[in-house]
């Protein structure tokens, strides 16, 4: 279904996405930018409105306050931080991404994690000095102020017993999801009533929360305040919001992260436009297409051409540049899809809301053979035939041929 006019499109985007002055975009701006191919224009000070610091950003009529970068400057920052360690707990993905952008923005931060792990080996690879920034988890949580549990959720459970007792007075407790409080009669893992326990939740791998950090940008994040003694927990969350490299926070609830996050990656994310993928490209073979045109047709031209056009500029960017015989079918046929997926979504969001998920996880996370049965799993998708002609005609790209 390619046109000229989408790949012109994409080139358009790809050279936005790459020009150096998106490093100083600002949430806003880019807002601004995205909107701007798209049929109407909208002058930003039509929807945003700055309020003592942060702004209120009008989302499709639901006015919502987000917070910037530019709230928290660097000077601010390390004022605000001046007494604190923060001990981040667990150096996977999340703890690396997060680790990393605390350090470069000067920040008291060590890292705890168990000396005979794969973790160990690669904090090291990156910087941290055993007995200076690197401890194991017991040594850095005495030593925190400020705990950023980033261990493995399965982890987070499995070791609560033991990290809760030295959650003392005074600290602060910080988590990246918000699925072990939320979650505690499966998890365990209920708080300690007397210290601040906060999230971040960055909208994506923690891979990205550094390598947006890097170009001078920023992930896009939620916050949310599960416990108050202070009365700081709320700024104290902007606060590390920023410290690890978002560009900029939204608030929501640990519930709502949690639910929402949850239902995300089972749905769009990843599970639901996998099944899609599969559904459309059986089809399609079914019928006596070969497997690079079915693909082609169902994945390839999807990642490479008119999803990132929908990224940079909507749905609407996306039917108008297209042909309209492509327009007129997928605006006809996305309410059937519609229809049909809607009591899947709901099924799948009360799936989340009722714990089932979490359980499913749990049971899953806990078997002694999890990466053997995981490795199977990933075996079994590596040899589907849709994912073999993908390797194929990923080889066919100029850039990888
Ligand atoms: N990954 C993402 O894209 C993402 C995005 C947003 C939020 N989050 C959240 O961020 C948090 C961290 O996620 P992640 O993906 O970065 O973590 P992860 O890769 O799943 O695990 C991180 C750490 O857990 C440690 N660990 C595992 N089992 C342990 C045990 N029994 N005892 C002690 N340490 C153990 C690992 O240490 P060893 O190397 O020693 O095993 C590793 O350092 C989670 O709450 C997650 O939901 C993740």
């Amino acid at each position: 279904m390619a046109t000229q006019r989408s790949s012109r499109a994409l080139r358009l985007a790809l050279r936005q996405a790459s020009a150096p002055r998106v490093q100083q975009r600002t949430f806003v701006s880019a807002v601004n930018a995205a909107s701007r191919p798209a049929v109407k224009q909208t002058a930003v000070s039509s929807f945003v409105q700055q309020t003592r610091g942060a702004k209120t950003v009008d989302f499709a009529g639901d006015k919502e306050k987000v917070y910037e970068r530019d709230d928290w400057p660097r000077d601010k920052l390390l004022e605000y931080f001046k007494n604190d360690t923060l001990a981040l707990i667990g150096y996977g993905s999340q703890g690396h991404g997060q680790g990393l952008n605390l350090r470069d923005n000067g920040l008291n931060v060590i890292v705890g994690v168990r000396k005979d792990g794969a973790s160990w080996k690669e904090a090291e690879q990156d910087g941290w000095v055993p007995g200076t920034n690197l401890f194991d988890i017991d040594e850095a949580i005495g030593k925190g102020t400020i705990i950023m549990n980033l261990l493995s959720d399965a982890a987070q459970s499995s070791t609560w017993p033991h990290i809760k007792p030295q959650l003392t007075k005074g600290k602060t407790l910080y988590f990246s999801h918000g699925f072990s409080p939320v979650f505690k009669k499966q998890t365990g893992v209920e708080v300690p009533t007397d210290i601040d326990v906060i999230l971040v939740a960055p909208k994506g791998s923690g891979r990205t929360v550094r390598t947006l950090f890097r170009e001078g940008r920023g992930i896009n994040s939620s916050f949310a305040v599960f416990q108050d003694v202070t009365g700081k927990a709320d700024e104290k969350a902007q606060a590390l919001g920023v410290a690890i490299g978002s560009g900029y926070l939204y608030k929501t609830t640990f519930e709502k992260e949690v639910y929402s996050d949850l239902y995300g990656e089972r749905g769009c994310l990843m599970g639901g436009i996998h099944g899609m993928f599969l559904a459309q490209y059986e089809v399609l073979r079914e019928k006596g297409h070969s497997p690079s045109e079915a693909f082609n047709e169902t994945v390839e031209e999807a990642t490479q051409s008119l999803y990132p056009l929908i990224g940079a500029n909507g749905m609407d960017y996306m039917y108008a540049a297209c042909s309209t015989t492509a327009r007129r079918g997928a605006i006809d046929w996305s309410k059937k899809f519609k229809d049909t997926l809607k009591p899947v979504f709901e099924e799948l969001y009360d799936s989340v809301k009722t714990g089932k998920e979490t359980q499913r996880t749990m049971e899953y996370a806990g078997r002694k053979d999890y990466r053997e049965a995981f490795e199977k799993e990933m075996e079994e998708i590596r040899e589907m035939e849709i994912w073999r002609a993908g390797k194929a005609v990923r080889s066919l790209r100029p850039e990888n041929a």
